[in-house]
């Protein structure tokens, strides 16, 4: 069996560029799969919300959903670390509630860890949580979390001001105790040079291939999730295309009295 996947371990992965690599879940056969095939480490992301539960952004998501969705994908893994994802204003308000809410991921939800969107002003969040044991991944560049104040799901870290504030963001989480941060839709360079800059690791998706590491969206790698597919985003497969045929087979075998046949009758 893998061994199992540790904070310890992700930063010695740095250290030696070995990739880290990344995937979500949101149940129990998913994350079994992914575990199965040595994935590092899942996350219940609050993807969720879009990819699962039909919303257009991940604002509706609730703590419940995610402690539920958690469970699930923990009762499937035996050596990825399980990341709960903290949903909208279950950290911002303020840094005690935000350590309430991280302790529910691991003491209900069976997470090892946690990851929360923001930069500096996150940071006595980020700071609490470590302290009292949790690990945490911090997120930057895109945090869809904050859709409405970007004016939509778009490439961040493009100016100048917003370059520095990214870098002097990441310097901040590691200072904080974050044990690695996500950079989401940020150019490459940018993304290169926060991670020449931190010890601790990188998860890029849409940040280029120097990260310590890559995460993507399982429904967005298969091919499931249509509706939209950004441009960082690699199709590995069709899976909605052969989901479709197989239905649409079994409608018709069932209309046709083909399905079941001998061999699945009871006699
Ligand atoms: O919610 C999520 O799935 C995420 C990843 C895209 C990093 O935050």
């Amino acid at each position: 069996m893998k061994e199992k996947v540790t904070v310890i371990r992700l930063v010695k992965m740095k250290q030696e560029a070995e990739k880290i690599t990344m995937l979500t879940a949101y149940d129990y056969l998913t994350a079994k799969l992914l575990d199965d095939m040595g994935i590092d480490l899942i996350l219940v992301g609050d993807s969720l919300g879009m990819v699962v539960l039909g919303y257009d952004t991940t604002l509706a998501v609730t703590m419940d959903d995610m402690i539920h969705h958690t469970k699930a994908v923990a009762r499937g893994v035996k050596s990825s670390m399980v990341i709960g994802d903290m949903p909208f204003m279950s950290y911002q308000v303020n840094a005690d509630e935000a350590l309430k809410n991280a302790g529910r991921f691991l003491q209900e939800a069976g997470a090892h860890a946690v990851k929360l969107e923001g930069g500096e002003e996150m940071a006595d969040k980020v700071d609490k949580i470590a302290k009292a044991g949790i690990p945490v991944m911090g997120h930057l560049g895109l945090t869809p979390q904050s859709v409405h104040q970007m004016g939509g799901f778009k490439v961040q870290g493009r100016e100048e001001g917003q370059k520095e504030k990214l870098l002097r963001d990441a310097k901040i989480l590691e200072e904080a105790g974050a044990f690695s941060i996500v950079l989401e839709c940020v150019p490459k360079g940018l993304a290169t040079e926060i991670t020449k800059a931190i010890s601790i690791p990188t998860l890029g998706i849409g940040a280029g291939c120097e990260c310590d590491g890559q995460v993507l969206v399982t429904q967005d790698l298969l091919g499931m999730y249509d509706k939209f597919v950004p441009k960082f985003v690699k199709q590995y497969t069709k899976l909605s295309d052969d989901i479709k045929k197989a239905v649409s087979n079994y409608i018709l075998e069932v209309k046709e009295g083909k399905f079941p046949a001998e061999e699945h009758e009871f006699h």
